[in-house]
């Protein structure tokens, strides 16, 4: 049984299941923490540390079995099925998202995409053709939709994210740069690549002024 574990260790899993991802398709069929530590650039003793929340799944002497461990991290970040998504606002960052096709080689279906104005309605998205959003209530109900991609712009958000939780919406993944204010039933995983971007010019400020000593 898995106890509580602290988010920063689930931030640092989609990290370990990508490298282990990448050690399958290579063909490698185990590791040691020392070697994933090398090419990862992290320490063996974290790696140790995040694995053991899990039990751990590592054998003395012999490592880890790169499969086991992908497939029992897959499972921890509820990758096992498959899920399916609504795209909501069919613009740059919309079309962007749904060319994308790695989301749904690790299981996110997009199932129909969604906007209000009527000159991208009826467009085709990567072969899904864009609807009305006065069509997105039923669609989410009959569909049995649990993820919502917000991509429309920041002012019309909030209203929509209540409406999505009202429509039977389970989490929110929030590219509008802007907090959404739905009740705790629904996750909200905020994106904002500025936020990122501010952070890189901090690390680079920073790293400026210490060779300046
Ligand atoms: P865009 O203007 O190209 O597309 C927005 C689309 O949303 C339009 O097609 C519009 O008709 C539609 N729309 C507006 N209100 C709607 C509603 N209530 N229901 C359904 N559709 C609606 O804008 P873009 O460049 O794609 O950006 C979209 C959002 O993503 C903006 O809020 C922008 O600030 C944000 N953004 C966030 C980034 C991030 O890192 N999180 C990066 C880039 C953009």
């Amino acid at each position: 049984m898995i106890n509580k574990i602290s988010i920063a260790v689930i931030k640092r899993l989609p990290r370990y299941y990508r490298y282990l991802g990448d050690l399958l398709d290579d063909g490698i069929v185990r590791i040691s923490s020392k070697e994933l530590s090398e090419k990862m650039k992290v320490t063996a003793s974290q790696i140790r540390q995040d694995l053991n929340n899990f039990g751990g799944f590592g054998q003395q002497g012999y490592g880890y079995n790169v499969e086991t461990l992908y497939e029992e991290i897959g499972k921890i970040l509820g990758l096992e099925k498959k899920h399916s998504l609504v795209i909501i606002g069919a613009g740059n960052l919309g079309q962007a998202i749904i060319k994308y096709t790695d989301f749904e080689k690790r299981g996110f279906i997009f199932k129909g995409v969604f906007d209000s104005n009527p000159k991208v309605i009826g467009n085709t998205m990567h072969n899904i053709i864009v609807q009305d959003v006065a069509d997105l209530k039923e669609f989410i109900k009959s569909k049995n939709i649990q993820i919502a991609v917000l991509t429309i712009p920041k002012s019309n958000a909030p209203e929509l994210a209540n409406d999505l939780e009202k429509w039977g919406i389970k989490a929110i993944w929030n590219f509008a740069p802007v907090d959404l204010n739905v009740s705790d039933k629904v996750t909200v995983e905020n994106v904002h690549l500025s936020d990122s971007l501010m952070t890189l010019s901090y690390k680079l400020k920073d790293a400026e002024n210490k060779t300046k000593k």
